[in-house]
């Protein structure tokens, strides 16, 4: 598969992405640069863009043989990779096993308390809402998505928690929560998008409890790119 690289479509906060000749195709470009608070805060990660390229391509293809669909087709190097097009669903479809972040300040539970049963929830992505927080029937109504699509998407975000909490643990890493999102094909399937990394999931190590992911960067702790690498190395060796 080789496809001619065309003009810019898109530019995101980590990512820009590309047309090519083929109209279902597009090329993804993962940059080093990392926004927290909506873009408030600005920066960079050194290498991040390699470390979400690779890992998210090699998750995704772990997840494929597990029967969830998704957009990847192939890695063209260390920071570019084909994927399929779609229309995303302007959703933030978040996962959590362990109380962090968002959760601990809205409910007042420490962050590390262990769910008895994992949570799902939605987030409208509106950046200039801040991502406000939704519920089914938000979505139905607004039409973000049909209930045969959440129910999809809600069956297939359980199913990558599934197998990504294993992946994880097999590297001594705890899977406290993730984000996800999906996109339609033109006929209108729902497959896995956008990207799984330390940009979008929150890891702890399992023995030391340390953070490998970009909360590092969020709460200005630092030591973020060395997290990243470590992430790297312990998945792909
Ligand atoms: P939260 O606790 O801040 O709501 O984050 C839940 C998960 O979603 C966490 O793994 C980080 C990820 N996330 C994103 O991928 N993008 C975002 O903009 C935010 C706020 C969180
Ligand atoms: N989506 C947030 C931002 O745009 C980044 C994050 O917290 O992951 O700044």
């Amino acid at each position: 598969m080789n496809y001619e690289v065309k003009e810019q479509l898109y530019e995101g906060k980590a990512k820009q992405v590309f047309a090519t000749n083929d109209p279902e195709i597009v090329m993804v470009h993962y940059k080093d640069d990392a926004t927290a608070g909506d873009g408030e805060k600005k920066g960079t990660i050194r290498d991040k863009g390699i470390v979400n390229n690779k890992l998210s391509n090699a998750l995704m293809q772990k997840l494929e043989k597990e029967g969830i669909p998704t957009h990847y087709v192939q890695e063209v190097n260390d920071r570019d990779t084909f994927v399929k097009k779609v229309e995303i669903v302007p959703l933030e479809v978040i996962i959590r096993n362990v109380a962090a972040g968002h959760f601990s300040l809205r409910m007042g539970v420490p962050e590390g308390k262990v769910f008895k049963t994992p949570i799902l929830e939605y987030s409208y992505k509106n950046d200039d809402l801040h991502d406000p927080f939704i519920n089914h029937y938000y979505a139905l109504a607004l039409e973000l998505a049909t209930q045969e699509e959440l129910d999809t998407i809600a069956k297939y975000a359980f199913k990558v928690n599934e197998v990504l909490k294993k992946i994880m643990l097999d590297a001594n890493i705890r899977l406290v929560d993730f984000k996800l999102e999906f996109g339609r094909l033109p006929d209108g399937t729902i497959i896995l998008a956008d990207e799984i990394s330390p940009d979008t999931c929150r890891f702890w190590d399992a023995t030391t409890g340390a953070h490998l992911d970009k909360d590092l960067f969020r709460r200005n702790m630092g030591g973020e790119a060395d997290a990243y690498q470590e992430v790297m190395k312990r998945l792909l060796g």
